[in-house]
Order: C-alpha cells, then sequence, then structure tokens
C-alpha cells in the first residue's frame, strides 16, 4: 500500500495512512472498522455497543475475520444511568491481546493500569489542553484533541479544532491527533499543518457503505448544512453535539424545564407509571 504521509501515529500504529475512525456507539461494527483497518486506516471498535464481555470478544473475533490489519476498542466513560461493568470489558481487550486502546469521556486513570498491562497503546481523547496534559501525564500515548465541531460529546468548553490544535501540540510531546469537523483530504492536510500527526473522524465514516446506519441517515447526512446540528445535556454538563431533529428540539426543551437525566431513566418512568 502507497503511503503519502509517514508520522509518528503511522509509525507506532503500524497503520499505511494517519486516518483514525473514532468509536462510534452503535456504528462501528466488524464491517466499518475492518474496511477502515484494510484500506490502511485505524478501524475501532466500540466496546459499550456490545454491552457484555462476551458481546465484546464475539465483535474482536468477527473483526478479526475480516481483516489482518491493527484495529482499536474504545472504551468510552462517560456518566450513564445504568451502570457499566468496564472491568470485564477491560478483561477482554487485555486477554485478547488487543494492542490499541482509544479511551474517551472520564479520566482514564483509574483502568490504565490494567488496560496497558497487555501492551496496549492508548490514544486518549479529550477536549481540552488541560485535559490533554493531564492525560500524557498519567501515561496516555496518544492524545486525540476533539475541536467543538466534533459530534458526540465536545465538551463543555466551546474552543474549535483551530484554535485547540495548535495549542494541545505544543503542550504535549507525544503524538497529537487532530478530531471534529475533518470529512476529507483538505482537513486531512490542514490537520497536519496545524501539528497534528493524524485525524480522527466520525460523521464521515456514518455515511459510508460499509456503515450500518440507515440508508435514511446517511443521505440527511450528505444533504445536511453546517447549520443542522445541535447541542443537546448543556444544562447537564454532559453536552452532545447531534443531528438538529425533533427529539433533540424536544430534548432541550425538556432542559429549559429543568429536566434532568433521571427524568427518562427506567427507574423514573416506573415510578410515575
Ligand atoms: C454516531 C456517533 C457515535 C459516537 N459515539 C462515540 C462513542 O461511543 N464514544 C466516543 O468516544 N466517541 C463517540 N463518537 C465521537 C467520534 O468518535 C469522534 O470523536 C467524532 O465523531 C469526531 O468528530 P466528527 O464527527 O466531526 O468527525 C461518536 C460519533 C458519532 C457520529
Amino acid at each position: 500500500m502507497k503511503q503519502v504521509f509517514k508520522t509518528r501515529v503511522t509509525e507506532e500504529l503500524g497503520i499505511a495512512h494517519p486516518i483514525i475512525q473514532g468509536g462510534m456507539m452503535w456504528v462501528s461494527q466488524p464491517e466499518l472498522v475492518a474496511a477502515v483497518s484494510e484500506a490502511g486506516g485505524l478501524g475501532v471498535l466500540t466496546a459499550l455497543t456490545f454491552e457484555t464481555a462476551e458481546g465484546l470478544a464475539d465483535a474482536i473475533a468477527r473483526t478479526r475475520a475480516l481483516t489482518s490489519k491493527p484495529f482499536g476498542v474504545n472504551l468510552t466513560f462517560l456518566p450513564t444511568l445504568v451502570p457499566k461493568d468496564y472491568g470485564s470489558l477491560i478483561d477482554v481487550v487485555v486477554g485478547e491481546g488487543i494492542g490499541i486502546v482509544e479511551t474517551a469521556g472520564r479520566n482514564p486513570e483509574p483502568y490504565l493500569e490494567r488496560i496497558k498491562s497487555g501492551g496496549a497503546r492508548v490514544i486518549h481523547k479529550c477536549t481540552s489542553v488541560r485535559h490533554a496534559k493531564k492525560a500524557e501525564a498519567i501515561g496516555c500515548d496518544f492524545i486525540s484533541i476533539d475541536g467543538c465541531e466534533c459530534a458526540g460529546h465536545p465538551g463543555e468548553d466551546d474552543i474549535a479544532s483551530l484554535v485547540l490544535v495548535p495549542l494541545t501540540a505544543d503542550a504535549v510531546k507525544v503524538p497529537v491527533i487532530a478530531s471534529g469537523g475533518i470529512a476529507d483530504a483538505r482537513g486531512l492536510v490542514a490537520a497536519l499543518a496545524l501539528g497534528a500527526e493524524a485525524v480522527n473522524m466520525g460523521t464521515r465514516f456514518v455515511a459510508t457503505r460499509e456503515s450500518p446506519a440507515h440508508d435514511g441517515v446517511k443521505e440527511w447526512l450528505v444533504r445536511a448544512a453546517e447549520t443542522d446540528t445541535m447541542y443537546v445535556m448543556r444544562s447537564l454538563r454532559n453536552t452532545e453535539r447531534v443531528l438538529r431533529n425533533e427529539v433533540a428540539e424536544k430534548v432541550v426543551e425538556l432542559e429549559s424545564a429543568a429536566a434532568t437525566a433521571c427524568a427518562c431513566s427506567p427507574a423514573a418512568r416506573s415510578r410515575s407509571a
């Protein structure tokens, strides 16, 4: 495979191109992950999608049946209404000899020693320079820095990649991966110019043939304008960028009436039934 850009990320992760498909709940299934890795990038499975240790082990086996190239597993540590059994998911990651782990959400420090005990390199995805410095200090090997353009959780600071990527590249010694709002070769070249050594993309991969998303969603994404996304859950300090639709507008309306995440939890629903 012809290599165009050689960076510390391509060298250390053993991939041809500095392009990572970030972990995406429900979307990064084995077929998509393997296709990205086969094409010379890095595909990343999302552990929480598979819920149980057995489910994750099965997804890893299915991915390995489709590619012999490197791929990673994402572990997202965010507040959830139903507690997650991270310990058993990490046991699978270590037991299966997964060499690359993408962590995201909260500080991964409580889990880092165990994750790295099998020799995995850790990419920590974060949204601020202070969190990037902290991740480097606790031993993460790569920093994936999400500007507020990103889908999913952009953090609470609203700093765009044009500012965040060079500041992070100046602040840490480990390789930096630029994430958020990147969808084509122009974004890749710009990210490299800003000091990143790879890009991480999510939304663009949702709209691929290999993605399990419904065709209607893919068409919607391709047609969407830059104003067609919005934030939800800002009032809970758990901000998420989503496509603008009726459900998202309703969530913001409920938030403005002081709703909490627990208002729609199974426990709360059964109490009010
Ligand atoms: C549908 C979808 C689901 C996502 N789920 C997760 C997730 O479970 N964990 C995570 O760390 N990031 C998740 N992300 C964020 C992506 O990994 C990536 O950081 C982000 O999409 C980059 O911004 P972009 O969409 O502008 O390329 C998700 C993104 C999308 C679009």
